[in-house]
C-alpha cells in the first residue's frame, strides 16, 4: 500500500503507523501535533511526515498529488477543547471534506474514517445496534457526525468504523491513564456512574487489516468487544494492576450533562458482515496498558469532555 494516514502522530495513527510501516508499506501521515507528538514518528526509511492542517486545503490537494495514495486512513480529529467549535468544525467537517475531495481526485482503493460512539448522543438502547438513529449533543459528536456524513455521500470505497475505547500504547485520553497517574502519585479518585466498552489494540489493528482490505464491504460498522464495564471497575481494575488494594468504597459521582451514563456499542452487524471479533478480555486489556505506562509513562492526557475540566 501507500497509505496516508492523517493525524498519524496520535494514538490510533502512531499504532498504526507501527504496524504497517514493518511489512514494507510507503506511509505518508500529515498532522498538526495538537494532540499528537512529533517524537512518536522516528525518521525511518518508508515513512514521511508532512506537518500542517488538514484545514489547508491546498496542502492536502499538494500532498496527496505528491505522494499518490492507494488507501487513506483518515484519523485527524479535534476534540480537546470542548468550547472551541470553530477548531472542531473546521478541523473535523471542512478538514474531512477536503481529505475526501483529495482521496477522490487520487482514485484510492479504500478509505477509513474512525468515528466516536458520541455520535449516537444518549442512545435508546445498549448495546447501541449500528443502525441507531445519530443524535450528538456535543461539539466534538456533532462535528465527527457531519464528517461521517460526507464521507458516507462521496463516491470512494469508504468505510467508517464507530469505535469503542481503543486502549493501548500512548493512550491519553478517559479513565485508565487518569486513575494510573493519580493512583501512582497517592492522589484521590473518584468515578462516574457510567458504563464504557474498551478495546484492546491488538484486536483494533486485526480489524483494520480487514477494513482496508479492497473486497471487503463497505459501510458503517461499530467496532467492539460488546461488553460494558463500569469506570469502578475499570478503578478496582488498574488499581489491582498496580497492587494497590482499592478502598472499600469509592465515590461515585452522576455522569455530567456533557457525558452519557452507558455507551456500548453492539459489534453483532460487524461480526456477521466482516468476520471479525475481539479477542482481549477486560483484565488482560488493562494489564497491558498499565505495563506499557510502567515502561513509558503517561502522556498528557487530554479530554472532550467539558467536565474534565473540572474534575479534582
Ligand atoms: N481512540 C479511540 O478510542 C477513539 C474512539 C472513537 C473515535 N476515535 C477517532 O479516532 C481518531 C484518532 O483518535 P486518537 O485516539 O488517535 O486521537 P489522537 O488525539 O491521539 O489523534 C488525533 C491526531 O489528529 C491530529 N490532528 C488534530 N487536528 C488536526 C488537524 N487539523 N490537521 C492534522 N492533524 C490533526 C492530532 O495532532 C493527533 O495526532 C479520531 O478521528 C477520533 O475521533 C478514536
Amino acid at each position: 500500500m501507500r497509505l496516508l494516514i492523517t493525524g498519524g502522530a496520535g494514538c490510533l495513527g502512531s499504532n498504526l503507523v507501527e504496524a504497517y510501516l514493518p511489512q514494507g508499506h510507503e506511509i505518508l501521515v500529515i498532522d498538526n501535533f495538537a494532540t499528537g507528538r512529533r517524537e512518536v514518528l522516528p525518521e525511518l526509511p518508508g515513512l514521511s511526515l508532512v506537518e500542517g492542517t488538514v484545514v489547508d486545503r491546498q496542502l492536502i490537494d499538494e500532498s496527496f498529488a505528491r505522494f499518490a495514495p492507494t488507501h487513506v486512513i483518515h484519523s485527524a480529529a479535534a476534540y480537546k477543547d470542548p468550547q472551541d467549535w470553530r477548531e472542531d468544525a473546521a478541523t473535523n467537517v471542512i478538514g474531512t471534506i477536503n481529505v475526501v475531495d483529495a482521496a477522490r481526485h487520487a482514485g484510492i482503493k479504500r478509505f477509513v474514517y474512525f468515528q466516536t460512539a458520541l455520535c449516537y448522543g444518549r442512545p435508546d438502547r445498549v448495546p447501541i445496534p449500528v443502525d441507531h438513529a445519530t443524535r450528538p449533543f456535543t461539539s466534538y459528536g456533532i462535528s465527527k457526525t457531519a464528517g461521517e456524513a460526507y464521507v458516507a455521500i462521496s463516491d470512494l470505497p469508504w468505510i467508517s468504523l464507530r469505535l469503542a475505547n481503543v486502549t493501548g500504547p500512548r493512550l491519553a485520553i478517559g479513565p485508565i491513564p487518569t486513575f494510573y497517574k493519580r493512583l501512582k502519585t497517592g492522589q484521590t479518585c473518584f468515578c462516574t456512574d457510567a458504563v464504557r466498552d474498551f478495546l484492546d489494540m491488538s484486536d483494533f489493528l486485526e480489524l483494520m487489516s480487514v477494513a482496508l482490505h479492497e473486497e471487503v464491504p463497505t459501510g458503517i460498522f461499530n467496532i467492539s468487544t460488546g461488553e460494558g464495564h463500569t469506570i469502578a471497575e475499570v478503578f478496582c481494575a488498574v488499581a489491582a494492576c498496580l497492587g494497590i488494594s482499592p478502598p472499600k468504597t469509592i465515590p461515585v459521582v452522576p455522569p455530567n450533562s456533557d457525558d452519557v451514563p452507558a455507551l456500548v456499542l453492539d459489534p453483532s452487524v460487524t461480526h456477521g458482515v466482516l468476520g471479525w471479533q475481539a479477542r482481549v478480555g477486560f483484565a488482560e486489556m488493562i494489564s497491558r496498558v498499565i505495563r506499557w505506562y510502567d515502561a513509558h509513562g503517561v502522556p498528557t492526557i487530554h479530554s472532550h469532555l467539558q467536565s474534565a475540566a473540572q474534575k479534582p
